[in-house]
């Protein structure tokens, strides 16, 4: 059923917008068949320390939290190699975007709503992302939790699309791919949508998605009412 009453889209960046898994991917032969298990730990270490560093109230940005997760990937598969390293950080501050994302982009703008990203992301390392992707020009507002020094589910982040959108929660569609993060944008009060890319099960939370999507090509038909 099309969601009706939205004025913006705001979506989550890496893993929804950015294939966070496209920096091994791009060095996988380098790491043989450690990579994906590299890829899928550094990535869950990367989450983990920013909701630990949110509850101990020590925030460090979103670049430092993605080097400490990787020196803990790396560390845990036994690979002591400092060029690899530095190319893999490389390869994260351009990430491909995941192949549907131009064209969506365009056609919610062509119909007038605001667009936004609302991400972990420093503004440094999202500038970089957008810029790599093509993206230039394509939001409204590039969001960071920087500006708060929190990382996100907490409200506060949410609370910034709203304010620098000038507009109201239930006005804005909010994607992501992270069921944590659909839990903490919905219980904010968004129209959470979430982009099951990885067909993961439901997360055990309060506050779950109003739709699910495999992908974002199937967007700008949900929001037709719009
Ligand atoms: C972000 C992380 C959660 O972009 O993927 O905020």
């Amino acid at each position: 059923m099309p969601l009706e009453g939205i004025r913006a889209c705001v979506f989550d960046a890496y893993g929804t917008l950015f294939d966070v898994h496209s920096a091994v991917a791009r060095h996988r032969a380098r790491l043989g068949e450690r990579a994906d298990a590299i890829s899928a730990l550094w990535r869950g270490k990367q989450l983990e320390y920013t909701w630990l560093r949110s509850l101990m109230g020590r925030h460090a940005d979103f670049w430092t939290v993605t080097h400490e997760a990787l020196d803990y990937a790396l560390d845990s598969h036994g690979v002591d190699d400092p060029a690899l390293r530095a190319d893999l950080l490389e390869a994260y501050r351009v990430l491909d975007c995941y192949p549907e994302v131009p064209g969506v982009l365009e056609r919610l703008r062509s119909r007038g709503l605001k667009l936004a990203i609302l991400s972990n992301g420093s503004p440094e390392m999202l500038a970089a992302a957008v810029t790599g992707a093509g993206l230039e020009g394509a939001f409204e507002a590039v969001l960071s939790v920087e500006d708060l020094g929190v990382y996100k589910p907490d409200p506060r982040v949410y609370h910034l699309a709203v304010e620098r959108l000038a507009v109201r929660a239930e006005e804005v569609a909010f994607l992501s791919s992270n069921g944590w993060d659909i839990a903490g944008a919905s219980s904010f009060g968004f129209h959470a949508l979430w982009v099951n890319r990885f067909h993961q099960c439901p997360e055990r939370l309060p506050y779950g998605p109003e739709g699910q999507l495999d992908d974002l090509a199937a967007l700008p038909e949900l929001l037709s009412g719009s």
